[in-house]
């Protein structure tokens, strides 16, 4: 992407890729929308693609491909074990990353199942800057616990501080005193910080972290699988990496960490992941879990084909030019929505674009999900899918209670080289105009609720018939357009 300034004076996200291979898009009446998201139980995951007109769910698997990655998937060479592809990516990872060993796995989650059965014991204690759903799943399902230390300034939505998925180095010191090394398995550092906004954490603060784990002997994994965006930011917002290529940022992190994993489904724009790491004796600790999950070493669950666009694609991830595409548009997207007053997260992150659901609907109580209620609302007027980041996406606590989560955001992904300009200016559009019309959006109430990872299968309904009034006011302003 180049930010282009236009001779109206605007400066403009300017793709520096051209599409060579589209997919016919749906886009359904406003009726067949509503119908669609009461057979979903208004649950944005259970939305057939049919019904979708542009989806927002995820960045995950669903980045668009380049021409080199499609025609490397050609040549994949197919084979249980010792397949030339896999050298390929072992390859890739040693130069980019400098790391001698990779293990690969047939998605992210999986990487976390077995770092958790490698590392977490009953009592265990996982300091991070924050969670991730899988993340948090895998370690308390092995007995440990997540303790969150990001900065103040992380969950303030809208601070304008641009690393907001720094660790706060004295609340890791302290945990450290209060815990004692021992108890705690590892120190985990999420790029691209998902659940808060697709939020970045500098260099600097990594070195901060690295210069205490030395002091206690204590290990950092990097989960890597949102790193092109955070190192797009380090390259624009940390003045000692200005001059810095995208390259030796990687190195400087990959430097930094002693176990770094990776979804392939968001890093690399293929499917798939793995771990890397220099030290022998945990490689060949972590190395026993591999066959018995995911598969033999040379492909952990992951095809020939992926396997080949992911080298590639992690070589075009070392490319300015193609990380910003995501960051860019979500700017873009991010300060339009601002300009019309729509509550956003601010400054504008990776991922997605990320509506902030707290101040959006304030007159829903967080019992009634607001960030679910909004995911629905916006589904009916517009075709497009987001997916609720809030205390749906939380689990109760032991007594049955709920969490209540400290966002409440509906994340519009915006997958790298997939939607236009034009597609984003319907988005911001159709946003705006839900926000005129907000009073009308009313909240959602459990019908069939799972215990573990409910966001993902939840059946909900509606509190009242507020999404029939939505539906007619929608089409007094709009009349028969889509
Ligand atoms: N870590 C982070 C930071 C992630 O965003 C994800 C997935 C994972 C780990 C797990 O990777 O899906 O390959 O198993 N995030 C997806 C999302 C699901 O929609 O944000 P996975």
């Amino acid at each position: 992407m180049a930010n282009v300034r236009f001779y109206s004076g605007d400066t403009v996200p300017l793709e520096m890729h051209k599409v060579r291979i589209v997919q016919k898009l749906n886009f359904m009446p406003i009726e067949r929308r509503l119908e669609a998201m009461r057979e979903a139980g208004n649950n944005t995951f259970l939305l057939r693609n049919r019904d979708i007109f542009l989806d927002m769910l995820t960045d995950s698997g669903t980045n668009a491909m380049s021409d080199n990655q499609l025609a490397a998937m050609i040549q994949a060479d197919d084979s249980y074990a010792g397949s030339e592809t896999f050298y390929k990516l072992d390859n890739k990872i040693k130069e980019i990353f400098g790391k001698q060993f990779f293990l690969p796995a047939h998605q992210g989650r999986a990487c976390e199942h077995i770092l958790a059965q490698t590392f977490v014991k009953p009592g265990s204690i996982v300091p991070m800057n924050y969670h991730f759903t899988t993340t948090k799943s895998h370690i308390v399902l092995k007995g440990g616990k997540v303790e969150e230390i990001l900065i103040d300034e992380g969950l303030n939505v809208n601070s304008e501080h641009p690393f907001k998925g720094n660790i706060d180095i004295d609340k890791l010191k302290a945990l450290i005193q209060e815990h004692g090394t021992d108890k705690i398995a590892f120190v985990r550092l999420e790029a691209g910080t998902n659940l808060i906004g697709g939020q970045p954490f500098s260099l600097e603060n990594m070195i901060e972290v690295r210069k205490v784990c030395d002091e206690y002997g204590l290990m950092i994994i990097l989960d890597a699988s949102l790193l092109a965006d955070n190192l797009y930011f380090i390259k624009q917002r940390e003045e000692k990496c200005k001059n810095m290529s995208i390259r030796e940022i990687t190195r400087a992190m990959s430097d930094l960490s002693d176990i770094i994993y990776f979804s392939a489904r968001k890093l690399g724009c293929a499917r798939g992941g793995g771990m890397c790491l220099n030290s022998k004796k945990l490689y060949l600790k972590i190395r026993e879990l591999v066959p018995l999950y995911e598969g033999f070493l040379t492909y952990g669950g992951m095809s020939v084909r992926e396997i080949e666009a992911i080298a590639v694609g992690l070589e075009e991830t070392m490319d300015e030019d193609m990380i910003n595409q995501g960051p860019q548009f979500i700017a873009y997207m991010t300060e339009e929505l601002k300009k019309r007053g729509v509550p956003v997260v601010t400054p504008p992150g990776g991922l997605g674009c990320h509506l902030n659901a707290m101040e959006f609907v304030n007159h829903i109580p967080q019992q009634q999900y607001p960030a679910g209620a909004l995911g629905a609302a916006l589904f009916i007027v517009s075709g497009i899918r987001g997916m609720e980041r809030g205390t749906i996406s939380e689990q109760r606590d032991e007594n049955g209670n709920e969490t209540f989560a400290n966002m409440e955001l509906l994340r519009l992904a915006l997958p790298r080289r997939v939607f236009t300009l034009s597609q984003v200016k319907y988005a911001v559009d159709r946003i705006s105009w839900l926000y005129q019309n907000r009073s009308l959006i009313g909240g959602l109430t459990f019908v069939d609720e799972p215990k573990i990872l409910r966001f993902f299968f939840g059946i909900l309904t509606t509190v009242n018939d507020w999404q029939d009034k939505l539906v007619a006011k929608f089409k007094e302003d709009f009349g028969d357009s889509l």
